[in-house]
């Protein structure tokens, strides 16, 4: 806004509505729109007649299709282009001033070479298509731990599933005031509309995607995909990349962690956050039913992706979910493996690359144990049970709001948050790992989370059960060098009182014939009451090389046939096998450099020192 250009002047130019009042805002809608070139501007509201609205619209375009409205009430389905069906992190890029503040495990371009690159990238981008004006709040709305973005995008797509998956809408714009401030995302599918063209059903840009993150100005500028975390950008892209060199500079983490609660039968509750790599069973394990034999046991679920954690007055860290929804794996989910995520999505949601029934419901592998006889893909094209082709694509997902999941806690809204008792760092390995482990003191928790390594899965690499070291989970997330991120760890656990107990996980390990051995899901329990009652500092544990572990006796077997014998199979620690993960470890740290910090190297030492080395 020029000094004489008034306020009324702005808004009319970009036809804002009248309860927006921040001039920095509208500068910045008109710069975007005078740069991607949008026929029309449309300001959202969050309201249901305008999801329902975009909804309609997109059926009508053929980018959706509605569900059966007995079967699945208020529900669609989307098809993706075929090469737009996941996060890119090959085009995914740290954009931060110094090489050296992205670190090794990031994409880094020069934010200068960036910018002439997406220049030229956005120059009319959104012709002949509506740009979005599309404001959230990560978290409670005012809650001083949540934070606020607007995402311009030229998906209806992206507004709708941003309806569902943050606190999205006009009451976003009470709490930004005049001056409020906010993270500014720009997205675009990068498939500009030449007059009278038709459209296709999923617009992408086949030969250009950008993930692109500028870290100090705290800025997302996203082009060419429509899909999940490329394009909702408040997941990933903020909640996680820019949130996480924001909790650096200011004292807090963003983190790849789910949020739980355990209620036991005397009624104490305990909040758990539990960080797992992608793809490792997060939803299932937020939602957790108690086995048989766990009566008066209750979990209930705040989040199922994201934490973020500040101190809190009472010497705690406390967590929120900044996201209001769930982006879940669809194939997989079934009755037997989370039925509360069944029942969440009973009504309302958004299915993208899932099968269509014949009677306009969805399946996807794992669903039933029997597939229907026929079905259409996730590419639109007929289905058999012998056709040897998957009906939904591995990341086929769902969309659904958070308040229908029956286990949500009470507190999932709440600003303050809730304090956490204990972090739990799982991965995916049929061995080494024993089933849980404690750590003695925060540097090895920290150090067993820095380590941590998981098995590729045939959906994210190709290459099945190849170990990829994940520190925290978070490997494609971290927006600023992991060494540095490994700092401000071991310096969080001195920023409060009541550090959280740090504990490590393996669901996945595996006998000679290949088999897990451990049945997991709501078998968890026995670990997860284990790890709860340590951290109230009841149950008991021996030292292990690996840190404190419980003895059969010391976990609740009741309801179970789970034996001795099998629980030294999944406990076992083989001194081999710990030789070759220091040197995974040692490799890990070789390629963090010199800014990993030398309380890491002292860890390391003694758990060599440990197993004799
Ligand atoms: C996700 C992921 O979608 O981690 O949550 O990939
Ligand atoms: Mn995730």
């Amino acid at each position: 806004m020029n000094q004489i250009e008034s306020f009324a002047t702005l808004a009319a130019s970009v036809g804002a509505p009248s309860y927006i009042r921040h001039p920095r805002l509208l500068g910045w809608v008109r710069e975007i729109a005078a740069l991607t070139q949008p026929e029309r501007i449309v300001w959202c509201d969050g309201s249901d007649a305008e999801y329902d609205r975009l909804c309609a619209e997109m059926v009508e375009s053929g980018t959706l299709v509605k569900l059966d409205e007995t079967k699945r009430p208020r529900s669609y389905l989307a098809r993706s282009d075929a090469t737009d069906v996941a996060r890119m992190e090959d085009r995914t890029f740290i954009c931060s001033e110094s090489r050296d503040d992205a670190g090794p495990t990031n994409n880094w371009v020069a934010p200068g070479e960036m910018r002439r690159t997406l220049n030229g990238l956005f120059a009319g981008c959104m012709r002949g298509r509506t740009m979005y004006v599309v404001p959230f709040s990560m978290g409670p709305l005012g809650s001083p731990i949540a934070h606020i973005g607007i995402e311009l995008s030229d998906s209806p797509y992206v507004v709708v599933n941003m309806k569902l998956m943050t606190r999205m809408g006009r009451a976003v714009y009470d709490v930004l005031g005049v001056d409020g401030y906010f993270v500014p995302c720009v997205h675009s599918v990068g498939a500009p509309l030449a007059v009278g063209a038709r459209d296709v059903a999923w617009p992408c840009n086949r030969d250009h995607k950008y993930i692109v993150h500028f870290p100090e100005t705290r800025e997302i500028w996203s082009f060419g995909s429509g899909y999940g975390g490329n394009a909702l950008l408040g997941k990933k892209c903020f909640a996680l990349r820019i949130a996480s060199a924001m909790g650096r500079d200011q004292g807090w983490l963003a983190e790849h962690m789910l949020i739980l609660g355990v209620t036991a039968p005397s009624g104490e509750k305990t909040y758990v956050a539990a960080a797992f790599p992608s793809a490792c069973g997060k939803t299932n394990f937020a939602m957790l039913i108690p086995p048989p034999g766990y009566e008066g046991w209750r979990v209930t679920t705040i989040g199922d992706d994201i934490a973020w954690l500040k101190p809190g007055p009472d010497g705690y860290l406390h967590a929120i979910n900044p996201e209001a929804g769930y982006f879940g794996v669809a194939p997989g989910t079934s009755y037997e493996s989370n039925s509360n995520a069944m029942r969440t999505l009973t009504a309302n949601v958004i299915f993208t690359n899932v099968a269509l029934t014949d009677d306009g419901d969805v399946w996807w592998e794992g669903m039933t144990k029997t597939p229907p006889a026929h079905l259409v893909d996730w590419q639109g094209n007929d289905w058999s049970p012998d056709c040897g082709r998957k009906a939904a694509h591995p990341n086929a997902r769902f969309t659904v709001s958070a308040t229908q999941c029956p286990s949500l806690d009470p507190a999932w809204d709440d600003p303050a948050g809730v304090p956490i008792s204990a972090f739990v760092f799982g991965a995916r390995r049929s061995d080494t790992v024993p089933l849980v482990s404690e750590a003695r003191t925060w540097e090895e928790g920290v150090y067993k989370a820095a380590t941590m390594g998981s098995e590729t899965t045939a959906a994210a690499t190709g290459k099945v059960g190849e170990v990829r070291r994940d520190p925290f989970a978070m490997l494609p997330f971290c927006g600023y060098h992991v060494g540095d991120y490994f700092k401000h760890w071991l310096a969080m656990g001195k920023a409060v009182a009541h550090p959280p107990r740090i504990f490590s996980v393996n669901w996945f390990r595996k006998n000679g014939e290949g088999k897990f051995v451990w049945p997991g899901f709501g078998q968890n329990m026995r670990v997860l009451q284990w790890m709860v009652e340590r951290s109230r500092g009841r149950a008991h544990a021996r030292e292990s090389e690996v840190g404190l572990v419980p003895e059969f006796g010391d976990l609740d077997w009741s309801g179970s046939t789970f034996d001795a014998q099998r629980f030294g199979e999944v406990t076992r620690l083989d001194r081999g096998q710990w030789l070759a993960e220091l040197a995974a470890h040692d490799a890990l740290f070789a390629k963090v450099g010199e800014k990993c910090p030398p309380a890491l190297a002292r860890e390391r030492e003694r758990l060599a020192a440990r197993f004799g080395a």
